[in-house]
Parts: C-alpha cells; structure tokens; sequence
C-alpha cells in the first residue's frame, strides 16, 4: 500500500497537460469515483488497525497533492483562455509613437560634425556668467551698448553675475585654462534680452569656434568657413566676407552665403540680393589673448560665432522663431527623417 501511494505521488507531481479536456481526464483517472486515488481509500478497509493511522494520513496527503496540481493545471488554461477571449488577435498593434530630435539639436550636430572634420573639439560652460568672461576678457570698452541692461539679463541685485549673452564666454574660460593650439566649438544656449516675437526671442542658441596657434591667419579662417558653407549648404555655394566689427576680433566680417533658393539670382528669401548672412567671424583681438594670458606677439588666432536658429532656418525654412521652443509635435514631427 505505502509503496503504491508513493509512487502515486510521483506520478501526480509530474503531471501536464495539453488542454483542458486533458486536465478532465487527469481528473477522472484519479479523482473520480473510479479513480485510482478514490480506490486506494476503499482499499483502506482492509489495512490493518496498527498502520491505519500513518497510511490514513498519507493517504489524505496524496488526495489533497492530486486535487491542487489538478486545479493548477485547470487554473493556468482558464487564464489563457480569458486573454483569448478579451483579444482580438487578428488586430493590428497600436503604433509607438517615436520621438524625434529637435530640428536645432539635429542643425547643431551637424555644426560640430563638419568642424569635428577640421580638428575642432567641443568645449561647454556655464549659462550663468561673471561680467569678466562675457565682456570684460573679450575687450568690451565699458560703455559698449551690448553691455547695455537691454540686451542683457543681469542677476538682480548681483551687477557683475548675468546670462550669458554670447559663448565667447566658453572660449574665454577655455583660453585661461589651456595652452595653444587651441581649437574648440562653443555650442549652447544664450540669452538677450529682447521682445518675443517671430523673428526673435530672449534666448537662443549659437556655435562659435575659436581657433589659436602660431600663424595663423585670415586666409585660414576663409578657407575653414568655406569648406563649412560647402559641407552645410551644397557644393555650389559660395562665400563672401563683409567688413564688420566686434570688439573681440580685428579685423572682424560678417559672411554671407549665395542663397541657396534662387541661387544667387535673387528671390524674396534673400531680398533680392542672392545672398544671405548667416555668420560673425574675425582674427582675436591681441588684448583678449593678452587678457587671457596668451603672449599674443607668439600666437594669432580667429574665431566666429553663428545662431543655430539662423542656420536651422536656412535649411529648414522655418518662419517662426518660436516654434523651436514651443513644442509642438506637429512641428517637431516633421523632422523625423532627417536623421
Ligand atoms: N560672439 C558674437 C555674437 O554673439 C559672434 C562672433 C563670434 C563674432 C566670434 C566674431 C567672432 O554675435
């Protein structure tokens, strides 16, 4: 008798099943009123007195084992067949909707990827400035009307802390702390303090690259931002360089490129001139790489500095500035291919 109901319980702990009709079968060779465990329990009568008590109880134990791996098995297709039944499994799966890169990251990336080309590594720095690394270091006379509260956002009751309204505070920090060659881009956010509106807003963002070591001259810097105008704009585009001022370079230019609609021919986009500005350039000022602790009589440097919105906007023809920042994702989808 024990061995049976022994080897009964084996059986019993490694039973499956294929399907519910299985688990009714499994059911009815043991359970049921035939079944082999129900028959064992008449055959109990006949054990004698002395064992009745530990094979009663084996007994018992063998019964309850048989019933729950029974409605274990009954329970685990009762779940598979109430998924079944809530799902329509023909259904096509709901859509994930993906997100996209801001157009301005994907513009940025390709900024710093055609530079990255020519040597240039990226530097980062704070947004939160001292007046030293945006104006003072970068030859800024007091009075210069950039400095002026208009245009910059000043910590209150903290004069000398502001926000950054340029990176050249980035080349700033990297000039103090490294030795030439130097060649870095500044990617990030900046901030002016101007009225919002389609063609402006109180911060956006910009790339400047500085580039300083011995002899390095203006020929340099025109033939690296002609190489960037090919790489961004096409191959057919040209340059040309107007002169300009900043108090940092000298000399310094604005860069205009052929318009990449018409051309050169002219078109509303360029106001009929054939070519559009997209960047400020020169040669470092001698007093910002003194100011720096730079022996400017050794090195010679130059720098420029261009908004990614500007860029972007080129490219992309957005008209409203603020779309950038407003996020919506009807705008934002639409440069789902472009990377
Ligand atoms: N820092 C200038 C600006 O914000 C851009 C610039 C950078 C011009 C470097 C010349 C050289 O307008």
């Amino acid at each position: 008798m024990k061995e049976k109901i022994n080897s009964l319980l084996e059986v019993i702990e490694g039973l499956t099943a294929n399907s519910k009709e299985d688990v009714e079968n499994l059911r009815i060779k043991y359970l049921s009123k035939k079944g082999e465990i129900t028959t064992l329990f008449n055959d109990f009568r006949s054990v004698p007195n002395e064992q009745k008590r530990e094979i009663g109880q084996m007994l018992n134990q063998l019964r309850e084992k048989a019933q729950n791996k029974i409605n274990d098995l009954k329970e685990a297709f009762n779940q598979v067949q109430s998924s079944c039944d809530n799902e329509d499994l023909t259904r096509p799966g709901d859509p994930i909707a993906l997100g996209t890169r801001h157009p301005l990251s994907i513009v940025k990336g390709q900024i710093i990827e055609i530079f990255s080309r020519l040597g240039f590594t990226v530097a980062e720095g704070p947004e939160v400035e001292d007046d030293w690394h945006v104006f003072e270091a970068l030859n800024f006379p007091p009075e210069h009307p950039a400095r002026d509260m208009q245009d910059t956002f000043f910590i209150e009751k903290m004069p000398d802390i502001l926000l950054r309204t340029h990176t050249s505070s980035v080349q700033t920090r990297v000039m103090t702390e490294q030795k030439p060659p130097i060649r870095v881009l500044c990617p990030g956010r900046v901030y002016r303090n101007e009225a919002i509106s389609y063609r402006a807003h109180c911060f956006f963002h910009q790339v400047e690259g500085l580039y300083i070591d011995e002899n390095v001259s203006f020929a340099d810097l025109k033939q690296a931002l002609l190489y960037f105008a090919k790489e961004m704009f096409g191959e057919h585009t040209q340059i040309r360089l107007r002169p300009s001022y900043f108090p940092f370079t000298e000399p310094s230019a604005e860069m205009d490129i052929s318009c990449h609609i018409c051309g050169g021919k002219g078109c509303p986009f360029c106001k009929n001139t054939g070519w559009v500005e997209i960047l400020g350039c020169g040669m470092v000022d001698p007093n910002v790489l003194e100011s720096c602790g730079i022996d400017s009589k050794k090195y010679t440097g130059y720098a420029f500095g261009m908004g990614v919105e500007r860029i972007t906007n080129l490219k992309y023809r957005v008209k409203d500035l603020r779309m950038f920042s407003e996020n919506d994702v009807r705008f934002l989808d639409q440069f789902k291919e472009s990377f």
